[in-house]
Formats: C-alpha cells, sequence, structure tokens
C-alpha cells in the first residue's frame, strides 16, 4: 500500500477558508480514485511542534559531528530536540507521494514551512557529500506543490519576485525528489471578480495532476 503525505502550511485548519485546501482536497479526491488504497497522512504544520534551529540544536548537530560527544552527553534540551527533528524527518521519509499546499505571503512561503523543511536537511539521512557535491537521498518519490497568490506571478515583471514556489520546489529536488508541474491558482486578491473561474482552473488542473501522479510508479 502507498502512502500519500498530505502537508499544509497555513493557519487556517478548516478548508473552507482555505482556497489552497479546497484545490488540495480536489487534488486528493482524485488520487483516490486512482489509488483507493492509498494511506493519506495529513500534516498540518500549525497544529505540530517543530523545532527552530536555535542554539540547542546547532550545539548538538556541533557536539555529536566532531567535538568528540555521544548522544548521552547532550543536555536535555539539546537531546529533546535532535530528537524531535528526527522523528519528524523519519516521519516525512516514510511516505511514496506527497503534496504541498501553501499560500504566497510576502513573496516566499510561510515562515513554519521553512522550520518544517530544516528539520528534513540532515546529513547522512536524506542528503549525502559524494565526489560530484551534495546527493538527495530521497529519490523515487513524487512531489506537487499547490500555490495559491493574490497576485500573479507566471508572467509580467513578478514573475523574478516569487520565492516560496521555487524555494519548495529547489529544497525537494536537492533532497533527490521527482517533482511535478506547480499546480497555482494567481491573481485572486487583484481581480476578486475572476475567483471562481481561476479556482475553477486551478482545481481542473489539480485533478489532471493528480491522476498522472498516482500513475506514477515509486521506486524507493
Ligand atoms: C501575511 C500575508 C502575506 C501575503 N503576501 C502575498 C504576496 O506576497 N503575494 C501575493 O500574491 N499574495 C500575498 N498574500 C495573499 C495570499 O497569498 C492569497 O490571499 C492566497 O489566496 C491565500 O490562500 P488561502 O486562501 O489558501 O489562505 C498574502 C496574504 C497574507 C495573509
Amino acid at each position: 500500500m502507498s502512502k500519500l503525505l498530505y502537508i499544509t502550511a497555513n493557519p487556517k485548519s478548516d478548508s473552507k477558508l482555505s482556497k489552497g485546501m479546497q484545490i488540495g482536497e480536489v487534488f486528493l479526491e482524485e488520487f483516490k480514485k486512482e489509488q483507493p488504497d492509498v494511506e493519506i497522512e495529513h500534516m498540518h504544520l500549525y497544529s505540530m511542534d517543530i523545532p527552530e534551529i536555535d542554539m540547542d540544536l546547532l550545539y548538538s548537530r556541533a557536539k555529536l559531528s566532531f567535538m568528540g560527544y555521544t548522544k548521552d552527553q547532550l543536555t536535555e534540551g539539546e537531546r529533546t530536540k535532535l530528537e524531535k527533528m528526527h522523528a519528524l524527518a523519519d516521519r516525512f521519509i516514510d511516505a511514496d507521494y506527497y503534496v504541498f499546499v501553501t499560500p504566497i505571503w510576502n513573496l516566499g512561503a510561510p515562515a513554519i514551512l521553512k522550520s518544517f523543511m530544516d528539520c528534513l536537511f540532515i546529513a547522512g539521512k536524506t542528503f549525502t557529500y559524494s565526489e560530484h557535491g551534495a546527493e538527495g537521498l530521497l529519490t523515487g518519490r513524487k512531489a506537487i506543490h499547490i500555490q495559491t497568490r493574490g497576485g500573479i506571478y507566471s508572467i509580467g515583471r513578478m514573475v523574478d519576485f516569487e520565492m516560496g514556489d521555487r524555494y519548495l520546489s529547489k529544497a525537494l529536488e536537492f533532497l533527490g525528489f521527482e517533482l511535478m508541474e506547480t499546480v497555482f491558482a494567481e491573481g485572486m486578491d487583484h481581480n476578486p471578480k475572476m475567483i471562481p473561474e481561476i479556482m475553477a482552473k486551478a482545481k481542473e488542473q489539480a485533478a489532471k495532476a493528480a491522476k498522472e501522479m498516482a500513475k506514477l510508479p515509486v521506486s524507493l
């Protein structure tokens, strides 16, 4: 049985309030039609305990990697946060398909997404160093990003200002993921009259992407 991780980075927990989550739900419905047995795990980042990289985490990494400490010699705070980070990474690794739903906020993704991704970058676990440089270890997994935007970033002068989808896509690529094209619904705050049309188009794209993704074999 395959597993799909549905990751939402939005304080809105009710999908009625979030356009991104409404598109995400269409994706999940279509995916389930293709793979009825798929196990879906929802990670709603705002209701999770995600450790920030602070002095405890910095020290725990330094102590274990080059200061000659063992895990037992870490302070309680260092050990607890390090264990949380690894547990989160293990939970993340244990899936085949990944759907990220985020809004663009101030040109990037909500900061909680960065904190979450920071927990996944663990040398020896999710990436490694070889003679070719850094190499992602999470190969064979498929991911898609559904992003909602108040303005327009697909054409015109704002193209280079979009850093939420660009960050997430590059971070996942670094970790070895195979990425599907991002589904975005844009311009909805600038042009509210167009919302029904923009949402319908994004839902159609999400449904199509779900069908395609569900057909792609995972090869972990
Ligand atoms: C704090 C905040 C910052 C935002 N920054 C941007 C932005 O930089 N660019 C943009 O196009 N829209 C921005 N928006 C608008 C949201 O991206 C847009 O309303 C989106 O549709 C929200 O998706 P949701 O309904 O899933 O929450 C911002 C909204 C908030 C609340």
